[in-house]
């Protein structure tokens, strides 16, 4: 990626690009201009077809994102709010729906927006230091990336609503108990288990993983019996593959697969 960028780090190697917000003074707290910039890295980072995961991490090791930004927040009129949360919904949309599996390593705190970051990924891994939450009714507000709607999906209405309207946050411990995180591992581990698992994914069959996310993310929204209609057409597609062909072949020759990406 040739861009560079005020408030983000983007570094890739080989299949796996890392995205790091870097804004350490403010606890990667997402004001207008980092979401443009997030925005910009995932669209290009997704539309790089040599890139096969993406991680998504905070700078310093206290937070991961503290949320959108309070400040810049605390002085915006209703259509300037309108304007903030669509940016914000939009960049979740992107990075849910991106096909490139995104992995967040959740390496400090992930309050407000910066939990609907983290639930926007594919998959969470979480340093057991992290503290994850939607204190947003702490500053008479509401969530505004999409985070009533996905905490819900994720950990079930009721938990869901007992975040959102105490607004305290939880450890790492107990987002995995109910599911918010996929894994936690130890804080001085959590980015290197997060390469460790996109260069696991990058190494298998790119289509198959783009239509997985698409299966799930995109289903999750349907009636079961459209959703599963939805699954077979996609294991379809994922049949006019080489990667489908060498995947089933080198099974039955009993030798690992070579997958190409298409
Ligand atoms: N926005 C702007 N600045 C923030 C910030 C945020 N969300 N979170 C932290 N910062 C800034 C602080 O203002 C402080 O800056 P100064 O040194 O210039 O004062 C700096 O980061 C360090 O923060 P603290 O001194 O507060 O650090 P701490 O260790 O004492 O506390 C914390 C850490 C508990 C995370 C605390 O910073 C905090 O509560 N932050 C706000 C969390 C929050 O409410 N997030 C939700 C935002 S609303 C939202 O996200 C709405 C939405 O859905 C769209």
């Amino acid at each position: 990626m040739t861009e560079s960028f005020a408030h983000l780090l983007v570094d890739v190697d080989g299949p796996v690009a890392v995205v790091t917000v870097h804004r350490p003074a403010a606890l990667n707290a997402l004001h207008a201009a980092t979401i443009a910039e997030l925005q910009m890295a995932f669209e290009a980072l997704g539309a790089n077809p040599s890139i096969r995961a993406i991680v998504l991490t905070g700078s310093g090791p206290k937070a991961f994102v503290a949320g959108a930004d309070i400040k810049e927040m605390s002085v915006l009129d209703p259509l300037g709010m309108d304007a903030y949360a669509r940016a914000g919904q939009r960049l979740c949309a992107t990075i849910e729906t991106l096909g490139t599996p995104v992995i967040a390593a959740v390496n400090g705190f992930a309050l407000g927006g910066g939990n609907e970051l983290a639930m926007a990924c594919t998959l969470r891994i979480a340093a057991d230091t992290a503290r994850f939450g939607q204190p947003e009714i702490k500053l008479g507000l509401m969530p505004g990336f999409g985070g009533t709607q996905r905490l819900a999906r994720l950990v079930g209405q009721g938990r869901a609503l007992h975040m959102l309207l105490t607004g305290e946050p939880i450890d790492a411990q107990e987002a995995w108990r109910i599911g918010l995180v996929n894994r936690v591992v130890p804080a001085a581990e959590v980015l290197a288990a997060a390469r460790a698992t996109a260069a696991a994914i990058a190494a298998l069959a790119p289509v198959a993983a783009r239509l997985i996310i698409e299966a799930v993310v995109r289903g999750g929204g349907m009636p079961l019996a459209d959703a599963v209609r939805l699954e077979s057409a996609l294991f379809g597609l994922v049949a006019s593959t080489d990667d489908m062909r060498e995947g089933t072949r080198a099974f039955v020759e009993k030798r690992p697969a070579e997958f190409k990406g298409h």
